[in-house]
């Protein structure tokens, strides 16, 4: 581990906590439980926050940020914070012209689809991390021994909003992009894996104790595509990070064909959606691997004792791994009564 000496991992009490025992490998004496877009829009604190700022520029205020970040760790009792902040942050710190449209997503200013498109990109300057240095610097002070988990897109998601432009169901530009001309291609993904990368450092530098590599939309391709135009940049992301000794999650969305060579990219731990249940997740990775997962979030408004049956399911099925956090097979929506995420969280700790 080459950590600083005041990390959480080292001194504060983090590798002791259920979260990162379980990343690890072992089984606490209750199941860890956080949601992936735990902090947002289904929280009215948040909400209040966030009247009249750009989603960007909240990202950008280590205070807000910060604020935001522990939101839900206060209300639910989780065992993790998520760093509060979004995939195209690094894009927009090195330059890229792209904004959050609310109830859309990311949208660029000017796609990126040509040769020479990708060459006009910039490097990441380290100074423009300051702000999320500083965000998470200040999470971890108030967060003591609760672990907060570092994210980033990996390069192939980042890339889907990159050369469409925009959010696309079957990010079929950046899958011809891929063949029609594979320089570029390649030379567009080692640019985002160390964009990506750079923006995953700085966050556990500052504090983070996990960090979690977001593949979201890499179930759209199939294996051979996978392994061979994407996973080595998946690899070359993450490779800013190895030295740390931190914990790695990998998680996309419909990658139950992709989940052993996700994991060979150098992931610790196999983030699993919920179109696959984790029994048979766990057949495919091999039992030695640490699963999290897969509530599937349609089922958060469905009646109490339907999903808490549902519930009780996945931490059955999360038994066939040597290790599991519970989590949501996808984000929380934004239409999630809080008070359900809470419920959650007490009968895993039950
Ligand atoms: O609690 C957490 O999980 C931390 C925060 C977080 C956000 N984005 C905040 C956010 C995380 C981990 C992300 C990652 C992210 N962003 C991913 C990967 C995870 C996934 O969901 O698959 C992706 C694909 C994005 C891109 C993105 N950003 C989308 C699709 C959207 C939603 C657009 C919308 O309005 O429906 C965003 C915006 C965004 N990122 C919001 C939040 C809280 C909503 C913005 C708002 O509050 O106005």
């Amino acid at each position: 581990m080459n950590l600083p000496a005041h990390h959480p991992l080292v001194d504060g009490g983090t590798a002791a906590s259920p979260l990162i025992r379980a990343y690890r490998g072992d089984r606490p004496e209750t199941t860890p439980v956080w949601f992936m877009r735990q902090a947002g829009r289904s929280l009215p604190e948040y909400r209040a926050l966030r009247v009249g700022m750009a989603m960007l520029d909240a990202c950008l205020d280590p205070e807000l940020s910060s604020e935001i970040t522990l939101q839900p760790v206060r209300r639910h009792g989780v065992d993790a914070a998520i760093f509060f902040s979004d995939i195209v942050v690094p894009l927009r710190l090195a330059g890229v012209d792209v904004d959050i449209v609310p109830g859309r997503g990311p949208v660029l200013g000017a796609p990126i689809r040509t040769a020479q498109d990708v060459a006009a990109l910039r490097a990441l300057d380290p100074a423009a991390l300051a702000p999320i240095a500083e965000g998470v610097a200040r999470t971890v002070a108030e967060l003591g021994s609760t672990p907060l988990i570092g994210f980033a897109g990996a390069p192939f998601t980042l890339a889907a909003y990159l050369v469409e432009g925009g959010p696309s169901k079957d990010h079929l530009r950046a899958r011809t992009l891929m063949h029609a001309d594979p320089a570029a291609w390649d030379a567009l993904l080692g640019w985002a894996a160390d964009v990506t990368g750079a923006f995953l450092r700085a966050q556990v530098l500052a504090g983070a104790s996990a960090v979690q590599l977001f593949d979201s939309w890499v179930g759209s391709l199939s294996v051979v595509d996978y392994e061979s135009r994407v996973a080595p940049f998946s690899a070359q992301a993450i490779s800013h990070v190895k030295d740390l000794g931190i914990p790695v999650v990998h998680f996309g969305v419909g990658t139950g064909e992709l989940l052993r060579s996700m994991h060979a990219i150098g992931a610790d731990v196999m983030g699993v959606d919920d179109r696959i249940p984790l029994d048979e997740a766990s057949r495919r990775l091999g039992s030695e691997v640490p699963l999290q997962g897969n509530i599937n979030p349609a089922l958060l408004a469905a009646p109490w004792p339907v999903l808490e049956r549902h519930v009780l399911d996945v931490i059955e099925r999360g038994r066939a791994a040597s290790a599991h956090v519970l989590n949501l097979g996808h984000g929380v929506p934004p239409e999630t009564d809080p008070d359900v995420l809470t419920r959650i969280v007490e009968l895993a700790h039950a």
